[in-house]
């Protein structure tokens, strides 16, 4: 399993956004700029709307990047393809506690492949459902936007959702739990996630529409 360096927050830029047909070049355009992690959205058509890639494109992603891939798994009975996504190169697996009804077997699955763990929860679902799971996994992703899309405005119920997780975390002695929160994150907003308690910020649309990286990210680390 990787280590992330100890440096917060984290950026994770959300590839969804970027010109896919220029995949190569903007991987290290992005790298270049100063992100932390690559985040890849994994959407089926199922459980989103939306069908965006499969451990295929995954797998060409990794051939270029430098930085750890992080992969949003928006996809039904993801249990099915814990395996395939690690094998195109996967370092960390989020799955959705919507999408697993036998979440800690999933997590276990997760760690028999040496990937980080993360459980991601939807904008209605609380935080409380996280409880007896926290202990077993490296992150938990927030959801700030109803998953599906990229480009969609921030649900401000996410501040809450975030330090109630922090305090969670805390209670039961969990201060290494990372806090990721995705979903119309911007310069409007970094600076009240951080002091919510949220350790990485994926964003897609906000630093893929900037036209330059670098500031752009220069400035979600800052707030
Ligand atoms: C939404 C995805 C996000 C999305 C974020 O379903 O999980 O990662 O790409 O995009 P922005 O930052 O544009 O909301
Ligand atoms: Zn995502």
């Amino acid at each position: 399993m990787i280590r992330l360096s100890s440096d917060r927050p984290l950026i994770a830029p959300s590839l969804l956004s970027c010109d896919f047909a220029r995949i190569a070049e903007e991987v290290a355009a992005i790298e270049e700029a100063g992100a932390d992690l690559l985040h890849v959205d994994v959407m089926d058509g199922h459980f989103v709307p939306n069908i965006t890639i499969g451990p295929l494109i995954v797998d060409a992603i990794k051939r270029h990047a430098k930085t750890p891939l992080d992969v949003h798994l928006m996809i039904a009975d993801p249990d099915r393809y814990l395996q395939a996504f690690r094998d195109a190169g996967a370092d960390i697996l989020t799955v959705h506690q919507e999408t697993c009804p036998h979440l800690h077997r999933t997590v276990q699955a997760i760690h028999a492949l040496d990937a980080m763990a993360g459980v991601s929860i939807n904008p209605a679902t609380p935080v409380s459902l996280l409880k007896d799971i926290l202990g077993e996994i490296e992150m938990v992703l927030i959801m700030s936007v109803n998953p599906g899309f990229g480009g969609q405005r921030f649900i401000e119920q996410a501040y809450e959702k975030i330090s109630e997780l922090r305090m969670m975390a805390d209670a039961q002695g969990l201060s290494d739990m990372l806090i990721e929160v995705d979903g119309g994150v911007s310069v409007q907003n970094t600076a009240a996630l951080q002091s919510a308690g949220a350790d990485i910020l994926v964003s897609g649309s906000a630093i893929f529409r900037s036209g330059d990286y670098a500031a752009y990210i220069r400035e979600l680390r800052t707030g």
